[in-house]
């Protein structure tokens, strides 16, 4: 924050004469992110039929008709099955352990700039549920909505690692990380 404060302070320094002070919402990077457990996700709902126009007039120029991807492009389907194998092919169906991550991918990135980012909650429902469905993890007709998005099961929910448990408490009864506790005495 003090960094972010002296930017502005700089940036309307007249004496420099470049820069502008950031907007409110560029102060603000991370509003309206959407977390894992999709609380901050915003009514709406879409399905993949919906997703299908507004893919190919807004994301397939670059992501591919089908999602195959077009290079340098990221190709957003397939490779489910193949990440712990000599190659694998990381997409958002193989990777993202949850489907609330495509959403707020989709609603703050794409499509990126300088292209115009116009889409509605409904449109970005819809487009999820596109590449869910193209990636198998859902059927056509399932709806998407802050309800059942948070409820798709990713192929790769348990591919991560988890942080180790603990698996005694410290001397004074507490349970910290693992990482914070002192090595035990060399015998
Ligand atoms: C001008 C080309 C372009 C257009 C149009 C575009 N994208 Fe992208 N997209 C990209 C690029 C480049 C990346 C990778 C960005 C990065 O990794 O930093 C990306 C990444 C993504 C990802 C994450 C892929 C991953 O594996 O992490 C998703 C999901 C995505 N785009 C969806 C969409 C959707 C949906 C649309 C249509 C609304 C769209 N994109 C339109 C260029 C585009």
């Amino acid at each position: 924050m003090v960094l972010l404060a002296c930017g502005t302070a700089m940036a309307q320094l007249p004496i420099y004469n470049v820069g502008r002070a950031p907007t409110e919402a560029e102060l603000h990077p991370s509003d309206g992110v959407v977390g894992s457990d999709g609380k901050e996700l915003p009514p709406g709902r879409g399905t993949a039929k919906e997703g299908e126009t507004i893919y190919a007039a807004k994301c397939a120029a670059c992501h591919g008709k089908n999602g195959e991807g077009i290079y340098p492009w990221p190709r957003l389907v397939g490779g489910i099955g193949t990440l712990n194998t000599p190659i694998p092919v990381q997409t958002v169906g193989s990777y993202s352990p949850y489907a609330t991550t495509i959403w707020d991918y989709i609603q703050r990135a794409m499509p990126p700039f300088p292209l115009e980012k116009n889409l509605t909650p409904d449109n970005i429902y819809a487009l999820t549920a596109l590449l869910l469905y193209w990636n198998g993890i859902i059927k056509e007709i399932d709806v998407m909505d802050k309800n059942s998005l948070p409820e798709v099961q990713m192929p790769n929910r348990h591919g991560f690692y988890p942080d180790p448990p603990q698996s005694t408490p410290n001397k004074d009864g507490t349970w910290q990380p693992y990482w914070n506790q002192a090595k035990p005495a060399a015998k």
